[in-house]
């Protein structure tokens, strides 16, 4: 998607601003402002494209960059190896007794850049233009980790000290599934034990609008495989005598859905929480508008599960979505020929308390039970994720509401996602802390697509914001 950025937002009423940042920390992000932009394009020029192994002195230049400037800010600083791209994480334990203790998780790794004639100006070169910083990475996620050091450095710069423990951990693979960040988190659960996580990878609901991310839903990713003849064979010769892979895998696909696209896989919604009211009620006051985000995704119409609005089937329901087919001759002109083998990627975005274990267990009993004879097939699970669910009370939100408020000058809104980041859940199930998502960018940012860019307003307003947060978490609770 490209081009203006959809607004969604019809009217929201001023929130008196009852928060304000502290001056000295006010006026040292205002003073330190040109540095931190320039600080950040350096950041951005670093291709740092954890699926490429053309990449990987990128990857550690990379981290080396992120853990000098996360030392200059006040940070102890160490580079730590994993099975794959190496994980910067800085400390900073010098609160007063009794204080808590926060981890803050982003990643400086980006998705590959192609295709490259579709960007206005290189990936790797930052440019802004209209308020926007363009550059792959800059929303997702270097702009917003960088916020987050630039806050820290505020607070130890200027006071020498912040009001809670503070732990980043940067990593270099979310891009590519994060597969060795929960055996990490596991080894050194005692030293990453903290009492909050803090995110910023998410985007505001629209432009001035502060978001709090309530949901995340969940991932299981599967290959199906339909295997009929030995090889291609002459349609005309066997066909009719021989059960067409392709067709097969057709058939199957087809029983997913029924009429009014429920997924009708028997077992598909047995683990399926209902939604709190209070927040369901709150996702259904935002100003959503339908046929503005048809235009905006360029479809004919809009349609899904019966009975719910947009958002409601993309941030509360699960789904089963085809992500690729492969099968017999696509080429130029006619070939007729019926394929040995067909191949479906088939992924599932997953609403608590489903898992990607329960997942597997009953698509691949259903499609045993329908596929047709004379094929076999197999279903092979690639990666997955648990879906989430905040709490959405407790004094980290109260913080963020605070804190958001005082920042853009607007209550934030709760929203929900539709996207994973299944390290949330990780985070969640090891260390036993909750975790907020705040995040700074916002609706047509292009995140893994060309042209990628960050507001330069959100990226302001966001150091401030969390600037902010670690002030209001520290106040005696009200
Ligand atoms: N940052 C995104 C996820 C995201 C986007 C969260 C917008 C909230 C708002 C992340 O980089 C991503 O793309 N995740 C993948 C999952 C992963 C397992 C490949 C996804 O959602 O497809
Ligand atoms: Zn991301």
């Amino acid at each position: 998607m490209s081009g203006d950025p959809p607004c969604w937002l019809n009217q929201f009423n001023d929130f008196s601003m009852t928060t304000a940042l502290a001056p000295e920390l006010s006026d040292y992000l205002a003073k330190n402002d040109r540095r931190a932009h320039d600080e950040l394009f350096a950041f951005l020029r670093i291709p740092s494209v954890s699926a490429r192994s053309e990449h990987k002195g990128d990857m550690t230049h990379a981290a080396e960059w992120l853990a000098s400037s996360m030392r200059t800010a006040g940070l102890q600083t160490e580079i730590m190896p994993t099975g794959g791209h190496p994980v910067v994480l800085g400390e900073w334990r010098g609160a007063p007794a009794g204080a808590k203790t926060v981890l803050i998780y982003g990643h400086y790794d980006v998705q590959p850049v192609e295709p490259l004639d579709l960007w206005t100006t290189p990936p790797f070169e930052p440019a802004v233009r209209d308020g926007r910083i363009y550059a792959r990475g800059s929303v997702d996620d270097k702009g917003q980790l960088f916020l987050h050091v630039k806050a820290l450095e505020a607070h130890l710069a200027t006071r020498g000290s912040l009001p809670v423990n503070v732990i980043v951990l940067a990593e270099g693979e979310e891009e590519v599934g994060s597969g060795n960040l929960a055996p990490f988190i596991e080894r050194h659960r005692e030293r990453l034990r903290c009492d909050y996580c803090v995110i910023s990878d998410s985007s505001m609901f629209a432009p001035g609008l502060p978001s709090i991310l309530s949901s995340l839903r969940g991932l299981a990713y599967f290959e199906i495989e339909v295997r009929g003849p030995a090889s291609d064979l002459h349609s005309g010769i066997y066909g009719g005598a021989v059960v067409n892979p392709a067709t097969a895998l057709a058939r199957i696909i087809a029983t997913f859905h029924d009429e009014h696209w429920h997924v009708a896989i028997p077992g598909f919604y047995d683990d399926v929480r209902d939604w709190e009211p209070r927040v369901l009620k709150e996702m259904r006051a935002l100003p959503f508008d339908d046929e503005r985000f048809r235009r905006e995704v360029g479809a004919p119409a809009l349609d899904g599960e019966a009975g719910r609005t947009t958002l409601e089937r993309i941030w509360t329901r699960p789904t089963c979505e085809v992500n690729g087919l492969l099968s017999g001759y696509t080429g130029e002109g006619a070939k007729t020929v019926l394929p040995g083998k067909a191949m479906a990627k088939v992924s599932c975005r997953l609403v608590p308390d489903q898992t990607p274990d329960a997942i597997k267990r009953v698509l691949t009993a259903h499609i045993e039970r329908v596929a047709p004879r004379g094929v076999s097939v197999t279903v092979n699970a690639l990666h997955g994720g648990l879906p989430w669910r905040a709490e959405m009370r407790g004094p980290l939100v109260d913080a963020a509401r605070r804190a958001l408020a005082g920042a853009f000058g607007r209550e934030p809104v709760i929203t929900g996602e539709g996207g994973s980041i299944p390290v949330v859940g990780d985070f969640e199930r090891i260390l036993r802390a909750p975790v907020l998502l705040i995040g700074f960018g916002l609706p047509g940012e292009n995140a893994h697509a060309p042209n990628e860019w960050m507001s330069d307003e959100n990226f302001v307003k966001g150091t401030r914001a969390v600037a902010m947060l670690w002030d209001e978490l520290a106040k005696p609770a009200a």
